[in-house]
């Protein structure tokens, strides 16, 4: 498991193994705008702003999965033990 935090909004959750982070973010009010769930389209592309993605996804290029400044948040977890997110 891991920590987000979500920095507009303030609010911090735990993402355990059998979750997403959306899932996680859902549960605790904070609605993530999806399409495809499946690290594809990119809908749910967001900021980071701390903390180390683990990059699940098919969207991002080499190029910005080595920045660690995106993350897809429908299928990505995290390298670091918290992910601070611009959301
Ligand atoms: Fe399509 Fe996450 S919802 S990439």
């Amino acid at each position: 498991a891991f920590e987000v935090v979500a920095e507009q909004s303030g609010i911090s959750v735990m993402v355990g193994e059998n979750q997403t982070i959306v899932e996680a973010l859902e549960a605790a009010g904070i609605k993530v705008d999806v399409s495809c769930e499946q690290g594809v389209c990119g809908t749910c592309l967001c900021d980071v702003l701390e903390g180390t993605p683990d990059h699940k996804d098919k969207f991002l290029n080499e190029e910005e999965r080595e920045d660690n400044d995106q993350i897809i948040l429908c299928c990505s977890r995290s390298k670091s033990s918290k992910l601070v997110l611009d959301i």
